[in-house]
């Protein structure tokens, strides 16, 4: 069976390497962040955002339980700030949207108003050939509408400036499918 998680990584390892900077722009529990991390190494650096205080300690104690490297910074802000705190490009970024697996508020969810400008100025901060990653979950009524958004939003960029394409499990509609943005 195709697992879309594998699948998400080996893109963004077919972009990233040891050195690099990259985001994730939904830390949660730190999963993502702790997969950027040991990618990009002790030489590269991670910015991970989230609007939750009780994202920022989960994903501080699982990256120490993990033994990342410390070249990441937890910033408590929304993504749509991004560039108030990242003054570089980046080569790699994250987007899994929806809601904090187990934390019970599925009010905290990432949302429309603020996913548009985030989406769209992480990808002004993305490098030549940098990989954009944004999973979406639309089992839930707002994941599916951020869904439809952001097919709309993709499919009016420049095929010349970058490749966007989408990735589902065309006979299981409701499960979470991903789209990558490549910058050419
Ligand atoms: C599906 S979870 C992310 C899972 C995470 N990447 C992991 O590996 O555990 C989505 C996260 O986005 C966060 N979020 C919601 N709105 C946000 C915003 N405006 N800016 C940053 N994070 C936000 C939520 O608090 C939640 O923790």
């Amino acid at each position: 069976m195709t697992d879309l998680l594998t699948l998400q990584k080996q893109f963004i390892l077919s972009h990233l390497k040891a050195g690099d900077v990259c985001a994730d722009f939904t830390m949660g529990n730190g999963h993502d962040t702790c997969f950027l991390s040991k990618t990009v190494g002790e030489t590269g650096k991670v910015y991970a955002f989230d609007i939750q205080k009780g994202a920022l300690t989960s994903t501080a104690a699982f990256l120490e339980k993990e033994n990342c490297p410390k070249n990441y910074t937890l910033i408590h802000d929304s993504h749509h700030n991004a560039k108030n705190y990242i003054g570089e490009k980046i080569k790699a970024g994250m987007f899994n949207l929806g809601y904090l697996p187990g934390s019970g508020n599925k009010e905290l969810t990432t949302k429309r108003e603020t996913t548009l400008p985030a989406v769209t100025s992480a990808i002004e901060m993305l490098d030549c050939d940098g990989i954009l990653l944004v999973a979406v979950y639309p089992g839930h009524p707002e994941g599916y509408e951020e869904g439809v958004m952001l097919e709309n939003y993709f499919s009016t960029l420049s095929r010349f400036e970058m490749s966007i394409s989408k990735f589902q499990i065309v006979n299981s509609p409701t499960s979470p499918y991903f789209f990558i943005v490549e910058k050419k």
